[in-house]
């Protein structure tokens, strides 16, 4: 039976897990990294594709030789239609940051990569992790590996990033956590298709027959999104009626046109919000969606995940290094104030976007004033800039970002 002995035990080796890994690695502290999907999976799995400046330069960190600046693409700006009008934010301009469009099953490939050069062990495929003694300072998690083996790993700490199903939160104790949980009345339609972009930045579109994202992947590859009902079933949706409804959603007096192709995926996927705090105790932490789901219309998933990690590395250096656990026992504190931002943000821009099923004709003209609002000031248009390029900051208090002037050039170059 494998025995280790680590530094720090990860549960779960997706994007959050391993750029965890790889800071701690950077700075000399040890971990082990199980997973239950196998590496194929995650590197497979569908997930949104933006990413915040911040989250960029912490792929830039030593050693991970990510693809972003090369294969990825640089966003200046995102835009909103209402009703089949345009409405471009500029965001250097605006705040003086862009985003990237680099699709998160690339940003695994790239950390798995980067952590197998580091010939630290990471155990894809395991099945019936378990976790204990968190509340003392030799935790532990086992498993069994893809091999039939028992998996023994003690460690001074255990990291939870398994995602929204895994089994690390469910070690809180129940009288110490708190679950903040939003549902909404819609889901999403998410299609791949083999198409070349037809625009340059993303398009964010409220229209009478509800909301559509036109998304991108690479020169040959869109994904794209329409708001539906929960029980949708894709079989009801022909490639004809999808592409019908899409361009339904975006046409305007500009005469706009999608650019259609092949369909190669179909997916509904849920839309929700969640917060469990707090997002430690004992010897235990959370990162990423194991503490938090936003719904994607912010595109915040996994920029939140690297905005935990961003907190927890540091935290967890310090300890180790200065034997100074202050850091460490403020984690929930300062990653939490960043995810609520993001719920916020999330949670509005959904609300200012789709139109709900169930609400009232009031309700429907509130929100597009809401949104109306925004976009024609220009401290609406900065606001929603700041929110969608992330928050310069993860700090409890709340702290201005710089004047643009300030920050220009912050974002990270393309290399050539
Ligand atoms: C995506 O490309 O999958 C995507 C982009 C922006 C969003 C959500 C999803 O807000």
């Amino acid at each position: 039976m494998p025995e280790l002995q680590t530094d720090v035990a990860i549960v779960g080796a997706g994007p959050a897990g391993l750029m965890l890994a790889h800071l701690l690695h950077n700075a000399g502290i040890d971990s082990v990294v199980v997973d239950n999907r196998s590496h194929d999976d995650i590197a497979h799995t569908h997930r949104a594709g933006i990413l915040e400046a911040a989250s960029v330069r912490m792929l830039a960190a030593d050693g991970i030789d990510s693809r972003v600046l090369s294969e990825g693409h640089r966003h200046d700006g995102i835009d909103i239609r209402i009703d089949g009008i345009s409405h471009p934010l500029d965001f250097p301009t605006l705040v003086g940051e862009s985003v990237w469009l680099y699709p998160q099953n690339e940003i695994f490939v790239d950390l798995a990569a980067a952590r197998a050069r580091t010939s630290r062990p990471t155990f894809f495929s395991v099945a019936d992790t378990r976790l204990g003694d968190i509340d003392t300072a030799h935790p532990w998690v086992r498993a069994t590996t893809a091999g039939g083996e028992d998996l023994h790993v003690g460690a001074r700490y255990v990291v939870g990033a398994d995602g929204s199903r895994g089994p690390c939160r469910g070690m809180i104790p129940a009288e110490t956590r708190q679950k903040f949980f939003h549902e909404y009345p819609f889901a999403w339609f998410g299609i791949l298709c083999e198409a070349p972009p037809s625009h340059e930045v993303l398009i964010y579109s409220r229209s009478e027959r509800g909301f559509a994202l036109i998304s991108q992947r690479s020169d040959t590859v869109q994904r794209m999104y329409f708001q539906t009902p929960p029980d949708t079933d894709v079989a009801d949706w022909s490639d004809d009626r999808i592409w019908a409804e899409l361009q339904a959603r975006v046409a305007g007096p500009d005469g706009f046109e999608l650019r259609t192709g092949p369909i190669i995926d179909k997916t509904v996927l849920p839309f929700r919000s969640a917060v469990h705090e707090p997002m430690q105790h004992g010897s235990l932490f959370l990162a990423g969606d194991s503490a938090h789901t936003v719904p994607p219309t912010g595109a915040k998933g996994l920029n939140l995940a690297f905005a935990d990690v961003s907190v927890l590395a540091p935290a967890l250096i310090a300890a180790f290094r200065d034997s100074d656990a202050e850091a460490l026992a403020g984690y929930s504190r300062t990653a939490a104030a960043r995810v609520w931002k993001a719920q916020n943000f999330s949670y509005q821009m959904t609300r200012m976007l789709h139109s709900d099923p169930g609400q009232d004709a009031f309700e429907a003209r509130r929100s597009l004033g809401e949104l109306t609002s925004m976009l024609e000031s220009v401290h609406g248009r900065r606001y929603l800039a700041e929110c969608y390029t992330g928050w310069p900051e993860t700090s409890p208090s709340t702290t201005d970002r710089p004047a643009p002037e300030q920050t220009a050039g912050r974002s990270p170059e393309r290399k050539a």
